[in-house]
């Protein structure tokens, strides 16, 4: 088989790669390790930036999230036993977010290309990418019990963190700069209504809580706890009352969430992670593969879309024109929006949360800064720009010469 761009995992960032290639008349071949049900159940954050949104609905992908998002114009600060409500729009000269899973987003994305799109194999496992500096990279991938070989013009790395495309740039070029933060979140799905109308992140003497959405009728909750915890050791009824205790206010005495069924139940790590460059010849890497966030700034999978979008148009303009400038500056594009996002959820993450060996300056620390968000329209604008991300194609400022 041979194809112009192979798409190694079938992620949101490969997923997405593909529509927009195909919208280009540019053919790919998306290979993903898992099934189609794993890959649709997997549950992951669920903000989505304007520019994904207008990505999405580029891709053709928009119909059902314009019909199902959920359009949030703010979000809710509780500390000090206090909430302040940062006003996006207000802020913003008028952008806003929508409330939307991921794993509805890539349902959409494989209906598309399944039912009008190049081919997109499941429980298909790439191997080894070899002649990266080559101009025909081939692909072998492990599908239906044999060995298989894929040829093309580019490769495209969307196999997520624990990829095996970011070992093809060699080690002698390649850097991954890295942070792990000493606690983890506890995440779980919930059949009860939204705690409030907008996401609630709340710091609090006994650790970050976040009260987030996925419909008017499931609640998604999360809980900072240490790392290593053990699910098991957090049943439904103690996650419940440490929600209530760390998303109390002194405005509201006694209040308490509305319970209902926990459906779903994981303890997720947080990390900060850049690898760079993001292309090595014919290789380019996208999405988790070359770098990841901590959750606290809903910034995943944004950063995976905005990728694609530079990738796709570069394929697009190299399709048109001949130039391969854009594609030669792919790397570079995409690690200025990389290291602003990463900069912002490591703000949101060590604002927000309890570090085990936080001491009185530290929280001191977070309170100052939360005081002055919630008191000066510049530091709330500054968190309400970077929360909405910026348009694609507003390069995060640098030296003008
Ligand atoms: N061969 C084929 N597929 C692979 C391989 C391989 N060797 N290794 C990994 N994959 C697949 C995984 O099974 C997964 O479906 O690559 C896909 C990578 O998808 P994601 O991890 O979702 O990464 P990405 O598409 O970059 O999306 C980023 O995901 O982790 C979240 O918060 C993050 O929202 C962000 C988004
Ligand atoms: C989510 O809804 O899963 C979610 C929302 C906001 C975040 C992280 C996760 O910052």
């Amino acid at each position: 088989m041979h194809t112009t761009v192979a798409i190694v995992g079938g992620g949101p960032a490969g997923l997405l790669l593909a529509r927009l290639l195909h919208n280009a008349g540019i053919d790919s071949v998306v290979l993903e390790r898992r099934d189609r049900a794993y890959v649709e159940q997997r549950q992951r954050a669920g903000i989505l930036e304007q520019a994904t949104v207008d990505a999405l609905r580029a891709a053709g992908a928009g119909a059902r999230l314009d019909r199902e998002g959920l359009v949030h114009d703010g979000i809710e600060l509780r500390f000090r036993r206090r909430t302040h409500r940062v006003d996006f729009p207000a802020l913003t000269g008028g952008r806003r977010v929508w409330v939307y899973a991921q794993t509805e987003v890539v349902k959409d994305l494989i209906a598309l290309q399944l039912s009008d799109g190049g081919p997109l194999l499941f429980d298909a496992e790439v191997l080894t990418v070899e002649g990266a500096a080559t101009p025909r990279p081939v692909v072998r991938y492990a599908h239906e019990g044999r060995e298989q070989t894929l040829t093309c013009d580019y490769v495209v790395g969307c196999d997520g963190f624990h990829g095996i495309v970011r070992g093809v740039v060699p080690e002698s070029v390649r850097t991954t700069h890295e942070r792990t933060y000493p606690y983890s979140w506890l995440g779980i799905l919930a059949e009860a209504p939204p705690v409030y109308d907008e996401l609630i992140y709340a710091h609090s003497e006994r650790g970050f809580a976040l009260a987030s959405m996925r419909s008017p009728t499931v609640s998604r909750l999360y809980l900072q706890v240490p790392n290593g915890t053990d699910p098991a050791d957090w049943p439904d009824e103690r996650i419940w009352d440490e929600l209530d205790a760390r998303l109390a206010t002194d405005t509201e005495p006694g209040w308490r969430l509305e319970r209902g069924a926990v459906t779903a139940k994981s303890v997720l790590p947080m990390r900060s992670s850049v690898t760079e460059p993001m292309r090595h010849g014919r290789v380019f890497l996208a999405g988790d593969a070359a770098h990841i966030v901590p959750p606290t700034g809903a910034k995943g999978l944004n950063l995976a879309a905005a990728d694609v979008t530079v990738l796709a148009r570069a394929f697009a303009h190299l399709d048109r024109t001949g130039s391969a400038e854009l594609l030669d500056a792919y790397s570079d594009t995409c690690l200025r929006r990389v290291w602003r996002a990463e900069h912002f959820s490591y703000f949101m993450t060590t604002m927000l949360h309890t570090d085990p060996a936080q001491d009185g300056f530290d929280t001191g620390l977070q309170l100052s800064q939360l005081d002055r968000i919630a008191t000066s329209p510049h530091a709330a604008a500054e968190l309400a720009e970077n929360y909405t991300g910026l348009p694609l194609g507003v390069p995060a400022a640098g030296p003008s010469s």
